[in-house]
């Protein structure tokens, strides 16, 4: 029990953004946003060891409430609303009311949403990416140095949002099939790359500095032969126990698993994201590391999502996973750790 007049140690603020059932005619509408267990149950690690947690949704009341929580810190995991620049909202919020919190800020979060801005920037690093074009109309001429079979992706979302069974287009027709009926769904520019056939994985991170932590690579294995359930579509996600089998650490070559762990890393390092990440990669038939996307705000869903998957392969489980993210934040302000076994 805990003693009433001894004030908790800490106070933490969770902002997040809840699915509320909007109906679409884009089924994946709401694919980012977290059920109310998620939230649930990174609350309940934090009261495992005795901190008090706010519950903050992140709505338009968002900054009363966060002054009104009076929290040490506030742990983010909200998407935002609205535009390319929606998971940078709330940092950006919590920035300029100077409140600590966890997770990247809001320039890295801005341009890792941004799919092809990313590219663009990591290419710089000598990051290997597939070849893209971006569209911002229906009606565009293709980069004749595109070959197919290509790849349509929204530039700004995530959680295989608008990668649908007809993602993978081998001639102009469907191209542009899919790219007119992506436009009316999704709004927004589209992402045209050069489609990487092979295995895939994605390497979660957690740390900074010195402390930095790469877990080691989780492939996805594609259960079905067909090209279409070959990608983790939103399809795929959401009825992953019928079309893939998780294998970390996978059966890859220890200089391969290494290199691609060293990618990861850089391309973590030069997004300057900070406490925690979750990158995807394509091994293509040649054996090259194709950087595919970067998720500074990897989700949390116990039991579902990636990340915690993969920490979980590596021996790290849902408590000492969300409070590494927390003491990873805790130590960059200089504030003191959470010992895992307080409470206990
Ligand atoms: N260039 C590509 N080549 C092959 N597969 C790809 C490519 N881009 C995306 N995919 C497939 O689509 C999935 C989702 O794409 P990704 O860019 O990671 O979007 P999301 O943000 O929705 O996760 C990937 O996990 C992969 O299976
Ligand atoms: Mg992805």
């Amino acid at each position: 029990m805990e003693n009433e007049s001894v004030p908790p140690l800490l106070a933490v603020g969770i902002t997040y953004n809840l699915k509320k059932g909007v109906i679409s005619d884009a089924e994946d509408i709401e694919a980012e946003y977290d059920s109310v267990d998620t939230i649930d149950a990174i609350a309940d690690v934090f009261r495992s060891v005795g901190i008090r947690v706010e519950y903050i949704e992140a709505d338009a009341d968002i900054v009363e409430k966060i002054k009104k929580a009076k929290v040490d810190i506030v742990f983010n995991i909200a998407e935002g609303a609205n535009g390319r620049g929606r998971e940078a909202q709330i940092p950006a919020i919590l920035s300029f009311l100077g409140i600590p919190y966890s997770g990247s800020d809001e320039t890295t979060l801005a341009i890792a949403l941004d799919k092809a801005i990313t590219k663009r920037y990591l290419s710089t690093y000598h990051i290997l990416t597939p070849d893209y074009q971006l569209v911002t109309t229906p009606n565009f001429q293709l980069d004749p140095s595109l070959q197919f079979p290509l790849i349509v992706k929204p530039n700004y979302e995530g959680s295989g949002k608008g990668i649908s069974d007809l993602a993978v287009v081998d001639d102009l027709e469907s191209l542009n099939r899919v790219i007119t009926k992506n436009f009316k769904l999704y709004g927004q520019p589209m992402l045209i790359e050069q489609f990487i056939q092979g295995r895939e994985f994605t390497v979660g991170i957690l740390g900074n500095g010195n402390d930095t932590k790469v877990f080691e690579p989780m492939e996805i294995r594609y259960l079905k032969q067909e090209r279409e359930n070959r990608i983790y579509s939103y399809n795929v996600k959401i009825n992953y126990k019928k079309y893939v089998e998780y294998v970390c650490p996978p059966q890859l070559d220890a200089s391969t698993l290494e290199y691609m762990k060293n990618i990861a890393l850089e391309i973590y390092n030069a997004l300057e994201c900070k406490d925690f990440s979750r990158i995807d990669f394509r091994l293509s038939e040649e054996g090259d590391i194709h950087f595919i996307e970067i998720n500074p705000l990897p989700g949390l869903a116990p039991g579902y999502s990636d990340y915690p998957m993969l920490a979980e392969f590596c021996g790290t489980g849902y408590k000492e996973l969300v409070l590494g993210v927390l003491n990873s934040a805790l130590k960059r302000y200089g504030r003191k750790q959470i010992n895992s076994n307080r409470g206990a």
